[in-house]
């Protein structure tokens, strides 16, 4: 029971990796505190988790890019909880498009969400977690942000951002006992990827060296070892969970 006694918010927790690294926190012991927007999925996933034996398990509909929403959660969880020991910045979204056809609104949209939302959330959490000299955040990068990806220029532009977002936080707060690592996965079967037609599929599987998608609880496993005692002495990193496409 790796997180026992561990408190845990992830965010875009109602499906995909999110679910699964709430799933596989709550496994380890933790008490997992679920942010979404979609909240009857929300609701749903963490019956899941209720019913397979976890903690009590806290649930929000919170839009991340809004940061009164996000504040007043923060501090809502915290007089609950009384600590909040790991954030994991798992929501986000893509708009693809080719450069010339991408509109200014989903290019800020993106932006707002991935990252954005991933500084609001770290910014109210990490003043508890300087407080309790004691924290770990993991962060959703993506492939797409460290070598791009033709059709993403929003989206590799807002995870390119979440890398350099993860490196300064890191420093900031490692004198605290505060780590800050990302994780960058490259091609995973989730319904984000199960939007896009056959052939963007054809093209992206034959770029992944172990020829296959990689699965949302491979991503969560790495996430775990990240945000665990395991990985103590690791922070300000970008480990990519991949397959072997990142150079
Ligand atoms: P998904 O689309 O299945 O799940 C994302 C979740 O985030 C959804 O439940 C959604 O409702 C939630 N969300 C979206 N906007 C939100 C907002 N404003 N506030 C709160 N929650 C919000 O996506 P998936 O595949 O599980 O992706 C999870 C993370 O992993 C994302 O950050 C994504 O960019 C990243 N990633 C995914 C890859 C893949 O191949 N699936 C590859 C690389 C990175």
């Amino acid at each position: 029971m790796k997180f026992e006694g561990k408190t845990a918010i992830v965010t875009g927790a109602a499906r995909g990796i999110g679910f699964e690294i709430s799933r596989q926190l709550a496994e380890g012991g933790a008490t997992v505190v679920m942010v979404d927007v979609l909240e009857d999925v929300l609701k749903a996933s963490a019956e899941k988790l209720l019913a397979a034996g976890a903690k009590p398990v806290l649930t929000y509909k919170v839009d991340v890019t809004d940061e009164a929403a996000v504040e007043k959660m923060i501090e809502d969880v915290a007089e609950k909880l009384q600590r909040i020991d790991i954030l994991v910045n798992n929501a986000g979204i893509t708009r693809d498009d080719l450069l010339l056809r991408m509109e200014v609104k989903d290019w800020d949209l993106v932006m707002a969400v991935n990252l954005r939302g991933t500084f609001l959330m770290t910014k109210h959490a990490a003043r508890y977690m300087i407080r309790q000299r004691a924290g770990r955040i993991v962060n959703l990068a993506s492939v797409s942000g460290l070598v791009g990806n033709p059709g993403q220029a929003n989206y590799s532009a807002s995870k390119a951002g979440v890398v350099g977002f993860t490196r300064t936080v890191a420093r900031e707060l490692a004198r605290r006992n505060v780590c800050c690592n990302a994780v960058a996965p490259g091609f995973i079967d989730t319904d984000m990827t199960q939007v896009l037609p056959d052939k963007a599929k054809e093209m992206a599987l034959a770029a992944i060296p172990m020829q296959r998608m990689g699965t949302a609880a491979e991503v969560a496993k790495v996430v775990c070892f990240l945000a665990s005692d395991d990985a103590a002495y690791v922070t300000g990193h970008v480990l990519p969970v991949d397959g072997g496409m990142a150079p």
